[in-house]
């Protein structure tokens, strides 16, 4: 038996709502529960012990700053504009948002994020989360240390996509999430066949969102979330 159809397709906030709001912000997580998405993504480093929510290891791109991040204190680089006035967020700030709202997908970026994830959910309670990365020796790390978080296991290459799948059984996820460039309707069915979902990145355009729904994904990371949604009705 597979999983397929039992669920509604989940448009998931892109980086919060990256096409709408500034990227890995507090503003872009609220735009994205604002607009009725079941799950936001987020991407996590860690600095000074704590975790920040931001995608690069540098704040040039989605910051008024310069450099990489290990050059900063946290206090400085909480200094920093990440777009409209906003703030890096910790991780916890977002974990606050989201409760009894939405799930969050943390995405483990920089290293040593695994173990401090880990380490902040311990300490929080009950969360509504799933931990993701494209480093599959990170998630074993956070599988090692809870046996029963959700993980999904990221793909960007094609000569990956069998192992991906290896992998996400191994480490008992729910999902494998591909880039839209390498989805097919051949990969979603193989996923489907081990009982695990298909959540593919990221959809920017309308092409996208049917290629997805077409190849049989069971959702999608998007941009401008409201669209889909739309789109979906
Ligand atoms: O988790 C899907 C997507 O976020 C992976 O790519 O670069 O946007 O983190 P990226
Ligand atoms: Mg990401």
């Amino acid at each position: 038996m597979t999983v397929r159809g039992q669920f509604p397709f989940t448009v998931i906030g892109h980086r919060g709502c990256a096409g709408v709001e500034p990227e890995n912000t507090l503003r872009g997580v609220h735009c994205a529960i604002d607009m009725g998405c079941p799950m936001v993504e987020i991407d996590v480093h860690v600095l000074d012990g704590r975790l920040i929510v931001i995608h690069d290891g540098k704040v040039d791109r989605t910051t008024d700053g310069r450099g990489v991040l290990e050059k900063f204190k946290l206090e400085e680089l909480r200094k920093l504009d990440a777009g409209l006035g906003e703030k890096i967020p910790y991780l916890e700030e977002v974990l606050e948002m989201c409760a009894g709202k939405c799930q969050l997908n943390i995405e483990l970026k920089g290293k040593g994020s695994a173990e401090a994830v880990v380490e902040v959910l311990e300490s929080w309670g009950p969360a509504y989360v799933v931990i993701s990365s494209f480093e599959w020796d990170w998630l074993e790390t956070v599988r090692k240390l809870d046996e029963v978080l959700d993980i999904s296991v990221l793909v960007s290459k094609a000569y990956l996509l069998d192992a991906a799948i290896l992998q996400a059984k191994k480490l008992r996820a729910v999902s494998v999430n591909p880039s839209l460039k390498i989805l097919s309707e051949a990969f979603c069915d193989k996923v489907h066949a081990q009982d695990m979902l298909v959540y593919t990145y990221t959809v920017k355009e309308q092409k996208h969102l049917k290629h997805a729904q077409a190849c049989g994904a069971d959702g999608c990371f998007a941009d401008f979330p409201e669209a889909v949604l739309k789109e979906l009705r």
